[in-house]
């Protein structure tokens, strides 16, 4: 039987760093409630010179370097954005440009800030199948573009970036399973309501959300999807060495980690310095832990998923 596994990991911020006292010094807000609310303390922002690829592009050629894979042996490229860099082509297909490549198959996942699981295991499966033998799956986000700045309640939480990870054919897991679930009648708690139509921006071209809701929605479904994807795999949660999930709030992040009854330095945290950078969170939390030597080779990591759509879901994966 082939598997998957994944042989490189790699991200990219923008120098560019904002912290809550910028906020505080323009808006209605101040550092001490970001924090207590969301555990933020700063993000980066991209300059107006880069959009999703350029991040994206940093990210991958990080990701290949430490997987030992060449760009022109890439057959598969998955870009997961909500941010792409025009309505098409794809930002995948600029990516596989930038790199200087062609003949791959390339596009894009949209599944907000589940997108890079939703990536993963597109390409685990096509893996599986035999059809494809190395595959780059990135997160990459320019969320900074699509925010009120005058939205106290919004524009603190989130930050642009991009991570990406090299996934191969292999004869052991790698990946063992993962869980991917949508419900769309949740689409107006957390959606971007507008579009390019006739030359002109039709509906909202801002992030708008109910806090509160996503809130509930996500710690609610972060917990179930473990579970599933855990019991998918054939293993127990106490198997688990690191939970990555999608860096959204460090208060969903933490109930989730008590609700599923893990240690709190079995958590991956990055969104205390990266915020919420959507479908990059993941693999830039990945790539970070893994960079600093805490999540090594052999570890059983939970990476998980939630956001607009609704969307979330989970994979479990040995790295
Ligand atoms: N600074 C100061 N006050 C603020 C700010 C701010 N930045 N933002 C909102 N407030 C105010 C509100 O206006 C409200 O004021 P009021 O009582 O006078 O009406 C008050 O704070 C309380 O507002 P709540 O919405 O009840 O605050 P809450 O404790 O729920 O925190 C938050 C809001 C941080 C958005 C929280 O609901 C949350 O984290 N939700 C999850 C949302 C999320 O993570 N979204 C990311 C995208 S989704 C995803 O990635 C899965």
């Amino acid at each position: 039987m082939i598997h998957s596994r994944i042989a490189g990991t790699g991200s990219y911020l923008p120098p560019r760093i904002m912290t809550n006292a910028e906020f505080a010094a323009r808006l209605d807000t101040s550092d001490a409630w970001i924090r207590s609310r969301t555990g933020i303390e700063q993000r980066h922002i991209a300059d107006k010179s880069q959009a999703s690829s350029d991040l994206a592009l940093e990210a991958s050629r990080r990701a290949l370097q430490a997987s030992g894979v060449k760009e022109s042996e890439l057959d598969l490229i998955i870009v997961a954005t909500s941010t792409p860099d025009y309505v098409f082509p794809s930002t995948a297909c600029l990516l596989q440009a930038k790199l200087g490549v062609k003949g791959s198959a390339a596009f894009d996942v949209q599944a907000v800030c589940s997108g890079f699981v939703y990536g993963l295991a597109t390409a685990d499966a096509f893996i599986k199948s035999g059809q494809y033998q190395k595959a780059l799956v990135v997160g990459a986000e320019v969320f900074s573009r699509i925010l009120d700045w005058n939205d106290r309640g919004t524009c603190v939480l989130f930050g642009d970036g991009a991570g990406a990870a090299v996934l191969v054919s292999a004869g052991k897991p790698g990946i063992h399973a993962s869980v991917l679930r949508a419900d769309g009648s949740q689409a107006d708690m957390l959606s971007v309501p507008g579009n390019v139509c006739g030359g002109a921006v039709t509906g909202s071209p801002f992030l708008q959300m109910n806090g509160q809701g996503v809130f509930k929605f996500a710690v609610k479904v972060l917990d179930e999807s473990a579970r599933e994807t855990v019991a998918a795999a054939g293993m127990q949660l106490a198997d688990i060495d690191w939970l990555i999930p999608h860096q959204a709030n460090v208060r969903i992040l933490e109930a989730t980690a008590r609700k599923l009854g893990l240690p709190r330095e079995k958590l991956v945290v990055t969104v205390d310095h990266h915020g919420n950078t959507s479908a990059a969170s993941v693999p830039l939390a990945l790539d970070e832990f893994v960079r600093a030597g805490k999540i090594r080779a052999g570890h059983r990591l939970l990476l998980q998923g939630v956001g607009g759509g609704f969307t979330w879901g989970s994979s479990l994966v040995t790295l």
